[in-house]
């Protein structure tokens, strides 16, 4: 039995017919080049931030954060109870009515600003912590998720002062105090994505982070310390999903904003009807990529790959469907083939990394249930063959073929490196199957014909399409879903609506 497959049952052995590798020789090794995490610190405990100062949880209770590349414990963190969250609620309010709501906006403008400049100041040590604790590859978390966190301080700190010019005269008030809950697959930027757009408006904040991933939003709290924020414009409280149900039920909370599973997102709506609580969700995706025979193939295969392999697949909007049109099929598996036996999985630290680990166990055992299935309904696995680390939790790149829009893979959000790839005949053929899902996040179009994305851009139910690129993110741009992927948009001038009310 090969490494591969060691203790990771469902994973291809080299050699079999579901693994592929292509003999490169030598020329894609490369010698290991890890960022050094010894300047980091990591505290071996950590507490609630709430009132501006660390506060031991009234429960009592902490819970460990480990590494998912290594399984080694990084830390203990306070589990907030609802007495906890009440206690945030409460510092929150208090701040929105004594500091923040009465600021000029100029003035809220220079703190935002204040955060942004700290954050490029610390991105190292953020992007070291971000990929320690969530398993991401430091290339992306140093060159995408830490700078464009700042981008989003820095964008909104710029909006503060010009509210009236972003709803053409009208008068903008804030809601008061959000609630925001976020994920694990980006959370120091689902953290900036969620409490620049607030504070700019005027609001204060209780923000909850996943309970896999607390460790960079608990150093954004040091970084809010540290720029001297009023206390309480800023809460963080850790915990897992009872923190986050104590948020949502707490009454003096006027807006909650969600990203994560569908599941949850549906449950918050639920809990929410009928009060004052105005809500944004961003919930999941299974984005279509969809390729046209004109397409400049070899860049496709760079979005392809990055679509679905970016953050193992841990992204909502990933390109989790490939669409081809017929007449490209092989020649896009054959050098997407290519492509992926470029790619190096392993130690999430390494600068060469492009496969990071998988944020947790129970995910990984979610992404091999899905895959299970995918092969029992008869679709046709390729997955990569490379060594997987004895520790941690792993998944080869791995692509299906021949697969029915029926299927499980092709229906379900896998949240994993796993491609569903399917084909189509005419536009009208890639349209239907491209919205026969119940999400509409994202999706991907790739030709030579400008007039064509613009065609497809109009009829796909997806709240972003890309042309000829994908996974392209700008603080500007409104974000957000169709359908089951949520409501409400984050980013741009639309994401500032969801933090006001307008007169
Ligand atoms: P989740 O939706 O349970 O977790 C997201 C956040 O919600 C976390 O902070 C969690 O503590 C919190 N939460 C959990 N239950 C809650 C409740 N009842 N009330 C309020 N907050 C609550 O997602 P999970 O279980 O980690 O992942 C399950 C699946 O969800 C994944 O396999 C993936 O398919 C999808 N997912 C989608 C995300 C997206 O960005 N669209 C992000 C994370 C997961
Ligand atoms: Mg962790």
């Amino acid at each position: 039995m090969s490494d591969i497959t060691k203790g990771a049952p469902g994973v291809p052995q080299a050699g079999t017919p579901a693994s592929f590798a292509l003999d490169f020789g030598k020329a894609w090794e490369y010698a290991p080049a890890p960022e050094s995490p010894d300047h980091v610190k990591i505290a071996p405990k950590y507490e609630l931030f709430i009132g501006g100062k660390w506060t031991a949880p009234q429960s009592k209770k902490y819970f460990d954060t480990v590494n998912p590349a290594t399984e080694q414990k990084l830390a203990e963190v306070a589990e907030a109870s609802a007495a906890d969250v009440d206690a945030a609620v409460v510092a929150a309010r208090t701040a929105f009515e004594k500091y923040w709501a009465k600021m000029p906006g100029k003035e809220r403008a220079k703190y935002i600003f204040r955060i942004a400049r700290a954050i490029q100041e610390k991105a190292r040590e953020l992007a070291i912590v971000e990929t320690m604790d969530g398993g991401k590859p430091i290339k992306e978390s140093r060159d995408f998720d830490i700078p464009t966190a700042a981008a989003h301080f820095f964008y909104h700190a710029g909006w503060a002062d010009k509210l009236e010019y972003a709803f053409h005269g009208r008068k903008a008030r804030p809601l008061g105090v959000a609630g925001q809950i976020i994920p694990w697959n980006f959370p120091f930027l689902m953290a900036a994505w969620k409490i620049a757009p607030a504070l700019a408006c005027g609001n204060t904040v209780v923000l909850k982070p996943a309970e896999t991933t607390p460790l960079t939003a608990l150093l954004l709290a040091q970084i809010i310390e540290e720029c001297e924020l009023p206390p309480g414009v800023v809460n963080i409280v850790t915990g897992a999903g009872a923190t986050g149900a104590a948020l949502v039920d707490h009454p003096g909370i006027d807006k909650i904003a969600f990203t994560g599973s569908t599941a949850v997102g549906k449950r918050i709506q639920r809990a929410v009807a009928g009060t004052k609580k105005r809500l944004t969700l961003e919930l999941g995706g299974k984005a279509a990529n969809i390729v046209f025979a004109d397409a400049p193939i070899d860049q496709a295969i760079e979005g392809i790959v990055s679509g679905i392999f970016f953050n193992q697949g841990h992204v909502c909007c990933a390109g989790s469907r490939l669409l081809l049109e017929e007449s490209v099929h092989d020649v896009v598996i054959r050098k997407l083939k290519d492509r992926m036996a470029t790619m190096r999985l392993g130690d999430p630290l390494d600068k060469n990394t492009d496969i990071g680990a998988i944020n947790s166990k129970a995910q990984l055992e979610r992404i091999k249930e899905l895959v299970a299935s995918g092969e029992l309904e008869g679709a046709e696995r390729h997955s990569l063959a490379c060594t997987i680390p004895e520790k941690g939790y792993w998944f080869p790149p791995t692509f299906f073929t021949n697969a029915g829009q029926a299927f499980r893979i092709a229906r379900e959000e896998i949240f994993g490196p796993v491609l569903t790839i399917m084909t189509f005949r005419t536009p009208d053929e890639a349209i239907e199957k491209a919205n026969n899902t119940m999400y509409g996040l994202s999706a991907g179009v790739w030709t030579d014909k400008g007039s064509k994305i613009f065609h497809m851009a109009t009829q796909l139910k997806a709240g972003v399409v890309w042309g000829d690129t994908f996974n392209k993110f700008d603080p500007s741009s409104p974000f957000g879903g169709f359908k089951e992927s949520g409501f409400g948009r984050e980013g741009g001038r639309q994401g500032l609506g969801a933090y006001v009310e307008v007169e």
